[in-house]
């Protein structure tokens, strides 16, 4: 199917950065957030990130400047009854995707493809929710989104070939390096990324080493672009505390379930970059 219309549900960091590439990618690009006043910061967020692209020279501002035309933002779920392809970035909970991919299955048309980015729950799950699980994919993105090149091209236990392939060409079409997987608990990645930061949280006690001094070990040892502390930061830890728990439960392997210094970090409300502090500060 050729992609005319995007939609992406939840605007945060993930959903702003998805937009932002869709934009970027000459597709029209509907974001909803639950209010007007989300909507508009994740317009700012895209709009400075493309201006930081053309003060670089990286873009041209007519280009920047067709790109923000083409994000369009929304309350309302009916925004999404003529896009080609939904692609849900709410919060990591089963409950609210379920009750999210019931509505859009009857607000989209029959063939739109229904994408969801999340990162440790089932596709399947979520697409058992629809009485159309055929059409229901996943689309896992990286943080940071516009940077991070690639793209886990999901099937669920029931997706069929052409969704599937539609949504391979969309990750593509905006630039990403789409891989194809199937759905078992943290996919490609995550599968090995999670329990390898946690083993890093671990050795912080155990080899009783500093964040900093962790970090430096692990850009210069092996060959990490950053640190694991800067990236459990990066990424949040609240984030990282939510997805080790929901593989943990899967697999009940040790080593996936979240370090309690992490869970400590997180009841106290230091979630990394997003909160100001985390094993770093933020300004
Ligand atoms: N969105 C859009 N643009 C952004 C951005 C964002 N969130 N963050 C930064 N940028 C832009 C900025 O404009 C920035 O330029 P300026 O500072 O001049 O404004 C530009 O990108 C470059 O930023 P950096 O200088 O910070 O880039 P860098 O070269 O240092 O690379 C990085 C940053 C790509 C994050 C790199 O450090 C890296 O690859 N880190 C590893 C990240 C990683 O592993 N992510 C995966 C996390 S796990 C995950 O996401 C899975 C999950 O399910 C939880």
């Amino acid at each position: 199917m050729e992609v005319r219309k995007v939609g992406v549900v939840g605007l945060g960091a993930m959903g702003a950065g998805i937009a932002q590439l869709c934009v970027e990618a000459g597709i029209d690009t509907v974001g909803r957030e639950v209010t007007a006043d989300l909507g508009e910061q994740a317009r700012d967020r895209i709009g400075h990130f493309l201006t930081r692209k053309t003060e670089k020279g990286q873009l041209e501002q007519s280009v920047r400047d067709d790109a923000m035309n083409r994000l369009s933002l929304t309350t309302e779920l009916d925004a999404f009854a003529d896009c080609d392809v939904v692609i849900e970035a709410i919060v990591e909970e089963l409950e609210p995707k379920r009750q999210l991919f019931a509505e859009l299955e009857r607000i989209c048309r029959p063939d739109a493809v229904l994408a969801t980015n999340t990162s440790a729950l089932s596709v399947t799950e979520i697409a058992a929710a629809t009485s159309s699980p055929g059409r229901v994919v996943g689309m896992h993105f990286f943080n940071p989104a516009p940077l991070m090149p690639l793209v886990e091209i999901v099937r669920a236990e029931l997706t069929e070939d052409e969704p599937f392939e539609t949504a391979f060409a969309l990750g593509e079409r905006i630039g990403k390096t789409p891989i194809r997987c199937h759905d078992t608990p943290g996919f490609v990645v995550n599968r090995v990324l999670i329990p390898l930061l946690n083993d890093c949280i671990r050795v912080l006690d155990e080899a009783r080493v500093s964040p900093e001094d962790l970090d430096t070990g692990m850009k210069n040892g092996a060959g990490w672009p950053m640190g694991p502390c800067a990236l459990v930061d990066l990424v949040g830890i609240d984030v990282h505390v939510h997805a080790s728990e929901a593989l943990y439960e899967k697999t009940r392997e040790q080593r996936m379930a979240p370090p309690a210094r992490l869970v400590a970090m997180r009841n106290a409300g230091l979630l990394g970059r997003k909160s100001g502090r985390g094993f770093y500060t933020y300004d």
